[in-house]
Order: C-alpha cells, then structure tokens, then sequence
C-alpha cells in the first residue's frame, strides 16, 4: 500500500527547513524589537470555543474546521486560527493581572478544510500578533506597523495596506439594514453564495469574489460612511497615527473579514505577486471577543499572516537562496582498523561543538572524499595507520585546497577558532 499525505496538507522537507528556519527568525526578531512574547497554544480545542469566536455563520465554522469527537464524546476541533485560542489562555491564565497590556506572537499551525489550491492549504501556518487590553487606536496602528515590518524586513516592499472599519454593534445594526434594504433590490442577480448571505450576513457580500456582485454592488453604503462618533474618530486617530510612523495604506470600505469578531479597525495586507489568494495578512480589532469567552470586557487587536503566501514572495527572490546546512568537519578513514578512531574522534569534534560527519557506510576512501564533497564540508582529514602512529592529520580546506599538518589537539583549537 502506498500512503501519501492529506490533500492539502504539505511535507517541508529538509532542503526547504532552512528557508522556513531563516524566516521564522527573523519574525521572531521583528516581533520581540515591537516588545511582543511568544505564545503557544495547543492544536485542538474545544470546537465551542471557535464556534463562539468566530462566528456560526461564518465559513470557517460552518464548513471547514476539521471536527472531531474523542472517546469521551467531547467535540474537539483542530485550531482554524489562533486568535480564539490565544484569549482562551489570557482568559485562563489571567494574564491581565500582570500586565494591562498583554503583547503575544505566534507561529503556529492552523486547519481548514477549505478547497486547495495555490496559496490555500488545508493545514498552514500563521504567525500573529495580539495586543490585549488597550483600546487606543495607536495600539491598531502598532499591530499594522508590526505586521508591514515583517515584509518589509525581508525587503518587500511591493504590498498594499487596505483599512477600514466596521463600526461596532450600535452603528453597525443600523447600517446593517440600510445595505440590505439596498441590496434587496438586486438581490435575485446576486450570486447564490451572495443570496445565501443577504440574511446571515449581508456586509460579507461587500467582499464577495464574484465580479458580477462587485458590479451590482458598486453604489452599496459603506460601513466607513455610517459610523457612530466614537467608531468614526477612533478610525480617523488611527489614519493619524498611520500617518505619524509612516506606513502607506488606503482606505478600502469593502473589507469586511470573514470572522465574525471584529468591532472599529479591519484591514488586509494584499500582494499582487499571489494569485487570487492575494491576502498576506488579515486583522483587526476585537473588543467584545474577551468578555464574549467570559472574560471581563478587554478590548484587543491583532493580525495573523499565512507563511506559506509570505513564502511564495520570498521564493522568487533570487536573495533569499539559503546555504544549505553542511558539516564543518568531514573525517575520513584511510582503511577499516582506523574506523574506531574515526569514531572516537568525531565525538571528540561533536562534544567541543564542531560540527562533524563520517562515512557511515563503509565506502572505499574515493567514495568517502566524493560524498565529504556532496556533503560541502569545509574541512576535510583522513585518519590511517601512519596518523594514529604519529598522532598527527593533515587538514584540508576544500575551498581553498590549503593543507595544515596538526595534532589531534590542536585540530579542535584550530577549528574552533574558526567557527
Ligand atoms: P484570516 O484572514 O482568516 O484571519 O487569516 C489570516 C491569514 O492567514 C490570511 O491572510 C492568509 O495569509 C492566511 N491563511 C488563511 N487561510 C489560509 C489557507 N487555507 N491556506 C494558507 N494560508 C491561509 C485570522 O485568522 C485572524 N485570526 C486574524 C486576526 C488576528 N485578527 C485579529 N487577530
């Protein structure tokens, strides 16, 4: 029988780890220069818990989270995103009490099962950010900085800021009705998705994908143009502060997200490198979701971006071609009564922190140098006879050709120096 991997789901195979290692650090440096800590969660909850957050209507809840129940009959779902997770542990934890603003990242898997295809999986990863307890909207703008930086930290400049804000339950309602009065005129030419959605939730025909709804809904109100004050001046001191540390946006009113939490700021970060799955980012602000999973009421924001799509970019920049990872240290041995030696030495190598490789198949000494050159180690000696007797190697840099006759001593010192 022949297994292969999950539809949509995809193997990260040691040739590409190291790319995935480089980006993560350097999220992880942006992230902690802006003073967030990272956060791990588990990677399956309580499939209530999203059900709350998210949204019943919604597409994640409604049809692609992977649910499941365990043997003791509990309902459990495999994380669709992170933020539902991230405030039921602030929540548990109470990690308010420490600190009035609580600042988390993650890096995290995520699943949906949504229909594969360039840029959507069916298991991906997100890194986020969230800022809990503060409901200023400099703190909006801090997230949107943050989230730019990382792009821009591996120089891609070439992205779109979009915002808007989607007003909180008191202008929302309101509106609410005014867009579906308008667009029960033209509902019967609506797509069906967008039909379905007149009742359930008819912002999310704002944003719908189908050209035709975009064309019939070109006069629709706006959310940005209803707002009540307090939504409508919390929007504008968010412009400002935009504007303040100089991030380039545009104010789009047909982002609307498609989760349901989402109170004042929504805002997407789209690339034209992708396909149609052009949204490297997506976040907002939150603040009724804490008090909603029973919390106290703590306003929040934050942003979450799939890896994989920041990945796409990456890989069609020719700077972003990794070393692949090679011994420092390839020790060869000159016949078979050396082997031992081979071996002692290169634990020898390994405890003084020099990285090290062998043959460990046995080859004939033309097979050992061809695979210390597949394997591109930096160094390279060959331990026989006359060396043990000696106790003396050659060391030779492959790069240059250059040989150094050493003892077994010095050849630690001499390659740690050269670390
Ligand atoms: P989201 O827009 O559902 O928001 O997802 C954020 C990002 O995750 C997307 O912009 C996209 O880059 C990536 N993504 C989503 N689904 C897939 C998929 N199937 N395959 C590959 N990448 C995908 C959230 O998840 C919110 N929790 C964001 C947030 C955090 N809002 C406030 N805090």
């Amino acid at each position: 029988m022949k297994f292969k991997s999950i539809k949509g789901t995809k193997d990260i195979l040691p040739d590409e780890t190291r790319l995935w290692q480089l980006v993560e650090q350097n999220i992880r440096e942006t992230m902690e220069l802006f003073n967030y800590k990272e956060i791990r969660t588990p990677v399956f909850e309580e499939t209530s818990l999203f059900a709350r957050s998210i949204g019943e209507l919604t597409d994640i809840v409604g049809k692609e989270m992977y649910s499941f129940t365990d043997r003791s009959g509990d309902s459990l779902t495999l994380k669709p995103e992170m933020t539902a997770s991230v405030i039921r542990a602030y929540i548990q934890h109470n990690l308010g009490e420490k600190l009035p603003l609580t600042k988390v990242y993650y890096i995290s898997p995520a699943f949906r099962q949504e229909r594969p295809q360039a840029g959507r999986l069916r298991q991906f990863h997100q890194f986020g950010a969230e800022a809990i307890g503060g409901s200023n909207p400099e703190i909006d703008a801090e997230i949107i900085a943050l989230s730019a930086a990382i792009y821009k930290k591996f120089g891609i400049q070439e992205f779109q800021v979009k915002i808007n804000s989607v007003g909180c339950p008191v202008c929302r309602n309101e509106y609410k009705e005014k867009l579906k009065e308008h667009l029960t005129k033209v509902s019967d030419k609506l797509s069906i998705e967008s039909q379905k959605r007149l009742e359930t939730n008819p912002m999310r025909i704002l944003d719908s994908k189908d050209e035709n709804d975009t064309i019939l809904t070109h006069d629709a109100p706006l959310m940005m143009h209803n707002l009540c004050d307090e939504c409508k001046n919390h929007f504008e001191k968010l412009q400002e502060a935009l504007n303040i540390l100089g991030i380039q946006y545009v104010v789009d009113g047909r982002i609307v997200r498609g989760l349901d939490y989402y109170t004042k700021t929504a805002y997407e970060i789209t690339s034209d490198e992708l396909g149609s799955q052009n949204a490297l980012v997506g976040g907002g602000r939150y603040d009724l979701l804490v008090k909603e999973l029973g919390g106290k009421s703590t306003p929040a924001v934050g942003f979450a971006a799939g890896m994989e799509r920041l990945l796409m970019v990456l890989e069609k920049r020719e700077n972003m071609k990794t070393d692949t990872q090679h011994p420092k240290l390839f020790i060869a041995s000159a016949d078979e009564l050396s082997y031992k030696k081979v071996l002692s030495e290169a634990a020898r190598m390994r405890d003084a922190g020099i990285a090290c490789e062998i043959d460990w198949l046995r080859r004939s000494l033309k097979a050992q140098m061809r695979e210390a050159d597949r394997q591109q180690a930096d160094f390279v000696v060959v331990i026989g006879e006359e060396e043990i007797k000696t106790n003396t190697v050659v060391l030779k840099e492959m790069k240059s050709g250059n040989q150094n006759k050493l003892s077994f001593v010095e050849l630690v010192n001499f390659l740690t120096a050269k670390k």
